[in-house]
């Protein structure tokens, strides 16, 4: 299907945990592109949703097939939590995946979203950033945010690659977040969402309007959708 800017749609449909194997395996792809050319950057999503993607990539056969001592480990965003905090994104990442890969910890950076001075915590991971990330792993929420970018936010306009918010919608209020510009500037994008309660914002986020400011999770429209059909059930044209 023809798609604006001369994009296809790339849109996976299959019932968990189908869906999280070939998220997993897309993502190995990705990250091989990335290596082939020497090494790798992936910026990983938080919420619940990549967790049994991860522990995919983490396990065998994935796990032999990514040589992970020259990856570098970034991600989309952070709450301002402690690293150990069940709530901490790193956390989740560590716990399902890092811990589990020969990644040198040294390639591991983690967003101090906790820090009080939390605008000088988006600067210095601003200067951490690659120029463009080989992968980055999105989430989506049912209000159509991503990262911790939400409908409406200032952020929108943002020209600086991490910023603090301290006003976001879902909780903890406090996070960094990657901007536009880092979702731009990826060079392969993966979103991965189930669940019913999302499938009107996807079909908003892929057949609606462009209308980003209002539905950021659209700045991810170029990427690779992982979906289950539940999430997938108001897209028009989908073959499931
Ligand atoms: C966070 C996120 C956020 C998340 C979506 C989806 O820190 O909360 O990174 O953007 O990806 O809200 O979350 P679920 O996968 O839990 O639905």
């Amino acid at each position: 299907m023809a798609y604006p800017h001369g994009h296809e749609r790339n849109i996976f449909v299959r019932e968990p945990p189908e869906i999280f194997g070939l998220a997993a395996k897309w993502i190995r792809g990705a990250m091989n592109t990335g290596l082939n050319q020497g090494s790798c950057s992936i910026a990983l999503a938080g919420g619940n949703t990549p967790r049994p993607v991860y522990a995919l990539l983490a396990a065998q056969p994935l796990v032999e097939q990514i040589d992970w001592t020259r990856v570098s480990v970034y991600w989309g965003d952070e709450r301002a939590v402690p690293p150990d905090s069940p709530d901490s994104n790193y956390g989740m990442a560590r716990d399902v995946l890092l811990s589990k890969v020969p990644v040198p910890a040294a390639h591991i950076h983690r967003m101090e979203a906790e820090r009080a001075d939390i605008e000088a915590a988006a600067r210095d991971y601003d200067r951490q950033l690659p120029e463009a990330l080989d992968v980055l792993v999105l989430g989506v929420g049912p209000d159509g945010h991503t990262a911790s970018i939400f409908p409406g936010s200032p952020l929108m306009k943002e020209t600086r690659r991490v910023a603090a918010i301290t006003d976001s919608p879902k909780p903890p209020p406090r996070r960094l977040t990657i901007t536009p510009p880092v979702i731009a500037a990826a060079r392969a994008i993966v979103v991965v969402a189930t669940g019913a309660d999302k499938a009107k914002v996807i079909a908003r986020a892929l057949d609606g309007p462009e209308h980003p400011l209002e539905l950021p999770i659209q700045l991810a429209r170029r990427g690779a959708w992982f979906l289950d059909p539940a999430a997938a059930s108001a897209l028009r044209g989908v073959n499931q």
